[in-house]
């Protein structure tokens, strides 16, 4: 464990307060259904009844909680399944030609699917899975841009009872066979590419150089998104293995039942980073993970049944498998659902997206509010976002600045802001305002939802009424992670050993006087850019995986767009050259290991790394000498004199300092 969050100040002195605007009021959902006396009684009481609300069972469940730690069941003895409960039930209820998606492609073209027409894709595409041998339990891997067929294939696995893993298509060939090895996909499901800042950026080669290196796969199936929009790379096939998704797709039926699924059965695996060089296959069930987002996506959002909403995240993520895929479909909802970058082919396209359709509901991350902030007020200013109601954030910590420019520029100083904090783990949202009922403070969650109980910690386990400590969760939530797939002493040790009894965060907070509550950001080893989650041990073995490299040093450093920036500090071998072409190679090495996303910003070559006697480095004082402060006790070091060579180089830029 390392130490606490250095900015924890930077949020001391906040106070400005909103309180909930009358209009949102009037038309809030929570105090029309009376949610918060429903609060009152015990959680386990509380989850049942939007389990009972929220989700359709084949069988009711009788028992609703089972806990011994770490292990949950919730609502063990009911069955359901999630496709049946994202599409079929609402077009047996009459919603068949409601709009499940405005798809928007990048290049400018667009597909808007019904209820109806989603459920006869996913029934069809599970029978594809069927006929390739996909069964109940087998997994399979999804490598896919930001396209119908996404969600599609996430739902025609939910449909028969296969698990997906579903890998974002910014990680590398590398990171996908990992993925896949550890947990023996079958079948991977992909495509020629998807359309990132006008260009087309090709998936199957990368899928490809992943199913040489591994031996579970049996069938590649591709989806042509590409190349049917333009571009003309030729994409090799591998006979026998490899099938278009649209030569599968043509004569499948669309009859296919849903499997009766067990509460607790699998529903997807997704790898998230941890404090180790490899990462955990977080494992999500079935009832109690559609409860809870369901619930949070319509009473965080206020989800009226007309609403356009629009997660602006990607599916490759926990937010989009939560917020874009399974919660809006469980309530019937109408999403927008975009390919690309925001600022192809202007910066206002996002602006744009919501005055063409209309969207009520925007949640994106600060990251992008940032870059927008830096892109400037012109471009919002050019478009009617009058239909925005509802903000949301998530990701990382929204700084108080990025969160007023938010609301004045975007919201129009009439949207309350949802800061929502959870985690791939949490599975769902766990604490944050509601619109309409809650007084926000720029840069605070606020307080936990009903059900879910926090505290803040200090080191040894104490509660913190007032002031800032370790997040932890002390009791377990309906979506909560059922385990670390294959290492079930990884998914003891990392979240339930150090405070016996309770799930720990690895997130700094604070309480404040009001009891807001205020996640600062991480206390492990792990660093969030632009709120993807990235271990510091994995770029670290990348770097050093380069024969070149002796050893290496990562940490995050504070970066006014990013949230964090990767940094490194490389000890190259003997006599190998320190040069600027060296400097590239290496963040060209670390893409190609994972993916772009964990290239680091910078590179510091060094003869040395500050290290504590036993021999742990300490990324403490690195990150002090990336952020340029002054450097705190040093001497628990072996050789004080390395920080202050190390620091000497950094404010020389260091040879390598890319943007
Ligand atoms: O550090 C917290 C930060 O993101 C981490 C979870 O990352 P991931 O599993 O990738 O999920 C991201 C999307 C849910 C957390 O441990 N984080 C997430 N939301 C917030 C946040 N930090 C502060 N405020 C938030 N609203």
């Amino acid at each position: 464990m390392s130490d606490q969050p250095a900015t924890i100040e930077d949020y001391l002195d906040e106070n400005r307060k909103f309180p909930p605007p009358a209009d949102v009021a009037a038309r809030s959902l929570w105090i029309q259904d009376g949610i918060d006396a429903l609060a009152e009684g015990s959680s386990e009481e509380f989850w049942a009844a939007q389990a009972r609300a929220l989700v359709t069972w084949r069988k009711p469940f009788t028992e609703v909680l089972d806990w011994q730690v770490p292990n949950a069941k919730w609502f063990a003895d009911g069955t359901l399944n999630v496709a049946e409960n994202c599409l079929d039930r609402h077009v047996t209820a009459g919603m068949g030609d409601k709009v499940a998606y405005h798809w928007e492609g990048e290049p400018g073209d667009t597909r808007t699917i019904t209820y109806a027409e989603l459920r006869d894709e996913v029934a069809k595409f599970a029978n594809v899975l069927k006929g390739l041998g996909v069964g109940r339990g087998d997994r399979v891997a999804v490598y896919l841009p930001m396209i119908p067929e996404l969600p599609v294939t996430m739902l025609a696995c939910a449909r028969i009872g296969a698990v997906h893993s579903v890998v974002f298509g910014g990680f590398s060939a590398n990171a996908l066979a990992d993925r896949i090895d550890d947990s023996d996909c079958k079948v991977l499901v992909t495509a020629d590419g998807g359309w990132r800042r006008g260009k087309a950026a090709l998936l199957k080669p990368a899928a490809d150089e992943a199913v040489e290196r591994t031996s579970t796969i049996e069938h590649v199936v591709v989806v042509r998104r590409t190349g049917a929009s333009g571009d003309d790379t030729e994409i090799s096939m591998t006979a026998g293995r490899d099938h278009w998704y649209h030569d599968l797709m043509a004569d499948a039926s669309t009859d296919c039942a849903c499997e009766e699924m067990g509460a607790e059965d699998l529903l997807y695996l997704l790898y998230t980073s941890g404090t180790t060089a490899k990462p955990k296959g977080v494992m999500h069930t079935t009832g109690g993970y559609l409860t809870q987002v369901a619930f949070t996506h319509r009473y965080v959002f206020d989800i009226h049944p007309d609403d356009i909403y629009w997660c602006a995240a990607d599916v490759g993520w926990v937010t989009g498998h939560s917020y874009i895929v399974y919660a809006p479909l469980a309530n019937g909802c109408t999403s927008v659902m975009y390919e690309g970058t925001p600022d192809h082919p202007g910066k206002d396209r996002f602006w744009d997206i919501i005055e063409r359709y209309g969207v009520n509901v925007l949640y994106t991350a600060p990251t992008a509010i940032r870059t927008f902030m830096k892109w400037g007020i012109e471009e919002p200013a050019k478009h009617d976002l009058s239909s925005l109601r509802v903000l949301g954030s998530v990701g990382e910590p929204i700084n108080p600045e990025a969160w007023m420019w938010y609301h004045t520029n975007i919201g129009g100083e009439r949207c309350p802001i949802v800061d929502t904090w959870w985690q791939t783990e949490t599975g769902g949202i766990m604490v944050s305002p509601i619109p309409g009922v809650t007084t926000t403070k720029p840069g605070s969650a606020t307080f936990p939802l009903p059900g879910i109980s926090v505290e803040i910690v200090d080191e040894a386990g104490n509660k913190v009424e007032r002031g800032g400590g370790y997040l932890t969760i002390t009791e377990p939530w309906p979506s909560m992670l059922r385990g670390v797939w294959g290492d079930p002493e990884r998914f003891f040790d990392t979240y339930w050993s150090r405070y016996p009894g309770r799930y720990f965060v690895g997130d700094g907070a604070k309480i404040d006087d009001d009891g807001y509550y205020w996640v600062i950001g991480r206390v492990d080893d792990v660093m969030n850019v632009s709120g993807h989650r990235i271990s510091t041990t994995e770029v670290e073995s990348a770097l050093v995986s380069d024969p070149r490299v002796a050893e290496a040093a990562v940490v995050g450093a504070t970066d006014a767009t990013t949230g964090q920036a990767i940094v490194a500090f490389v000890t190259p071998k003997g006599d190998t050259e320190w040069t600027e072409s060296l400097g590239e190679e290496l963040r060209r090495h670390v893409a190609d290991e994972i993916g772009k996303i964990s290239r680091p910003k910078t590179i510091i070559f060094t003869d040395d790394l500050p290290k504590t006697r036993s021999g742990k480095i300490m990324r403490r004082l690195l990150r002090d000498v990336a952020e340029g402060r002054d450097l705190g006790d040093t001497t628990t070091l072996a050789d004080p004199g390395v920080v202050e060579e190390i620091r000497r180089r950094a404010e020389d830029g260091g040879p390598t300092t890319a943007e």
